[in-house]
C-alpha cells in the first residue's frame, strides 16, 4: 500500500497527494510531475515506472539530456486535481518569473534513490514556489486536516517560509488561523524547538509554531537526519499536532498535540489553498527539498501516521552522487578552460575578485596563471559537490569566506557532464537552473536563456599548476 492507501484505510483520505519520486498510491499509474525544456521549452509528463511505484527517472533524464529541464507541474495523485505549479505574485512578494511567478525548480536539483531506484525531489531555492488557489476537497474554516511531507533536512534557511500545506486563497495574508501547513527551516523570528534548528514547525499564519503560545518548545528537535518526516494536524475543538521523525528509520515523535495558540487560531479560518516552498503571502525567501507529501480530509490517527511513517521508511530513501562528467577531485588544483567555440583558449581566472575568462599561455607570468589556477575543496554547503567559487546576485566573485550558510550555499558548485558533451557543465548547488556561463568575458552562475545569449560549456582541463611552468 502508498501512504494514502493507509490514509484511506485511517478513514482520513488524501485529498492532495503530491510527489516527484514516487506514486502514493498503489493502484496510481498517472503522472507524477511534468517538466519543460530548455533548448525547446517542449514539455513531457514522468510517470512510476508502474502503477505504486518510483518515479522513471531515466525518461527525464533522456528528455533532458544536453539541455536544463525545470519542473512545470507536480500533479495531485488523489483524483481532486490540485496540482501545484508555479506560485503568483503575493502580498509579501512578486516572483522573477514573467508575470510575476516564483520561479520552478530544477529538475535535477535533488537525485536521491528509493531502494536504489534513482528519482528527483523539488529543490526549492530563494525565489521559487509551487502553488495552487482554487482547490478541490481541501479543508476549510476549522475543518479537520492532516498532513505530512518527507523533506530533506540539510537544505535549509531563516528565511519565511519553506511549507507545504493549507494557505490563502488570495496569496495575502489575512490574518491569524488562515494557515495550516508544515514549516522547516530556522523559523527566523518565530517560536522554535530545541537547539539550534532546523525545526519542524507548523505555519498557521503570522506565526510558525511549535505548541500553543510558547516560545522555545524542548520537545521539538533540532532536525539532524538527512531525510525527516514532517506532520502537522488540526481538528475542532481547539486541537492540532505537530509531528516528526526520521524518514529513513525508526518512527515518529510527537512534539506537540494540545490546544491552539491565541488569539484567532481558535476556531481556525483555513482557506483551502496549497503552497509548497513559500509562506501563505508568498514571501519567497525560504530553500528547501520536498520529495513527497500528502494533505488529508479529517484527522488522521496517530496510528495511521505512523504506519504512513513506516511507509516512507520503508521507500528505503538514500542519497546519490551530484555529480556527473570527468571528475573534479577534491584536493587537487585545476583550471577550467571554456569549450565554447569563440573562446577555447581562455581559462577562468581572476582579477581582484572579478571573475572573469581570459587567454592565458605558458608564457603568461605565473601570477596571472595563478589567478587561472583553482584548488578544489568540498562543497561548503554539500560536501557531496565541489567549491571554489563565491557568487554575489548571479556574477561570480572571488570572495573570502564570512563563515555564513549563505555563504557555503553559495560557494559550491556540482560538476555535471558538459551539455556539449565535452568536459563539465559547472551547476550551483543552491540555485541549480544556473550554471558557469560567460558573457563579454565576465563569469555569470546563468540559467538557461540569460545573462548571455552565447552558450558556455566548461571544460575543467584539469591541468595542474605545475603544467603551466
Ligand atoms: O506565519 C508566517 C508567515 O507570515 C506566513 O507564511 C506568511 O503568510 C506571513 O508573512
Amino acid at each position: 500500500a502508498g501512504p494514502c492507501d493507509i490514509y484511506a484505510s485511517g478513514g482520513t483520505p488524501c485529498v492532495a497527494a503530491h510527489s516527484t519520486t514516487r506514486a502514493l498510491f498503489d493502484a496510481y499509474s498517472g503522472p507524477l510531475y511534468q517538466i519543460s525544456r530548455g533548448s525547446d521549452g517542449a514539455t513531457t509528463n514522468i510517470n512510476a515506472l508502474s502503477a505504486g511505484k518510483v518515479a522513471n527517472a531515466a525518461a527525464q533524464d533522456s528528455f533532458c539530456q544536453s539541455t536544463t529541464c525545470l519542473i512545470t507541474t507536480i500533479f495531485d495523485q488523489s483524483g481532486h486535481g490540485n496540482d501545484l505549479t508555479h506560485a503568483p505574485a503575493g502580498g509579501a512578494a512578486t516572483g522573477t518569473d514573467p508575470g510575476g511567478f516564483d520561479t520552478q525548480a530544477a529538475a535535477d536539483g535533488a537525485p536521491v534513490t528509493l531502494n536504489s531506484q534513482k528519482a528527483y525531489g523539488v529543490f526549492i531555492s530563494p525565489g521559487s514556489g509551487y502553488r495552487n488557489d482554487a482547490t478541490n476537497g481541501i479543508a476549510t474554516g476549522d475543518a479537520a486536516e492532516g498532513m505530512y511531507a518527507v523533506l530533506d533536512g540539510t537544505h535549509f534557511n531563516g528565511a519565511c517560509c519553506f511549507d507545504y500545506g493549507n494557505a490563502e486563497v488570495s496569496a495575502r495574508d489575512t490574518g491569524n488561523g488562515h494557515m495550516e501547513a508544515i514549516y522547516f527551516g530556522l523559523g527566523t523570528g518565530f517560536a522554535t524547538g530545541a537547539g539550534s534548528g532546523p525545526w519542524i514547525l507548523a505555519d498557521l499564519e503570522n506565526g510558525l509554531y511549535n505548541s500553543a503560545n510558547v516560545s522555545v518548545n524542548p520537545n521539538d528537535p533540532t532536525v539532524t537526519e538527512r531525510f525527516v518526516m514532517g506532520v502537522v494536524k488540526g481538528q475542532p475543538g481547539n486541537n492540532w499536532a505537530v509531528r516528526g521523525g526520521n524518514a529513513v528509520a525508526g518512527s515518529l515523535t510527537t512534539y506537540y498535540n494540545g490546544v491552539r495558540p491565541s488569539p484567532g487560531y481558535n476556531p481556525m479560518s483555513k482557506e483551502g489553498a496549497i503552497i509548497l516552498g513559500i509562506g501563505g503571502d508568498n514571501s519567497n525567501g525560504a530553500q528547501g527539498t520536498f520529495y513527497e507529501g500528502a494533505m488529508t480530509s479529517g484527522f488522521p490517527s496517530d496510528a495511521t501516521e505512523n504506519a504512513v511513517q513506516a511507509n516512507v521508511v520503508a521507500a528505503g530513501y538514500a542519497v546519490t552522487s551530484l555529480t556527473s562528467g570527468p571528475a573534479i577531485t577534491v584536493g587537487s588544483t585545476v583550471s577550467f578552460r571554456a569549450t565554447t567555440a569563440c573562446c577555447t583558449n581562455r581559462f577562468i581566472a581572476h582579477t581582484g575578485s572579478t571573475v572573469n575568462t581570459q587567454v592565458i599561455t605558458s608564457s603568461n607570468s605565473s601570477a596571472i596563471r595563478l589567478s587561472a589556477s583553482w584548488n578544489v575543496v568540498t562543497g561548503l554547503g554539500n560536501s557531496g559537490c565541489a567549491a571554489s567559487f563565491g557568487t554575489s546576485g548571479f556574477e561570480l566573485f572571488v570572495n573570502a569566506n564570512d563563515g555564513s550558510a549563505l555563504f557555503s550555499t553559495d560557494a559550491t558548485w556540482c560538476p555535471q557532464a558538459g551539455f556539449n558533451g565535452q568536459g563539465n557543465s559547472i551547476r550551483s548547488w543552491s540555485f541549480p537552473s544556473h550554471y558557469f556561463r560567460h558573457f563579454n568575458a565576465i563569469l555569470f552562475a546563468a540559467s538557461n536563456g540569460g545573462p548571455s545569449a552565447s552558450s558556455l560549456t566548461l571544460l575543467a582541463s584539469r591541468a595542474s599548476e605545475s603544467q603551466w611552468t
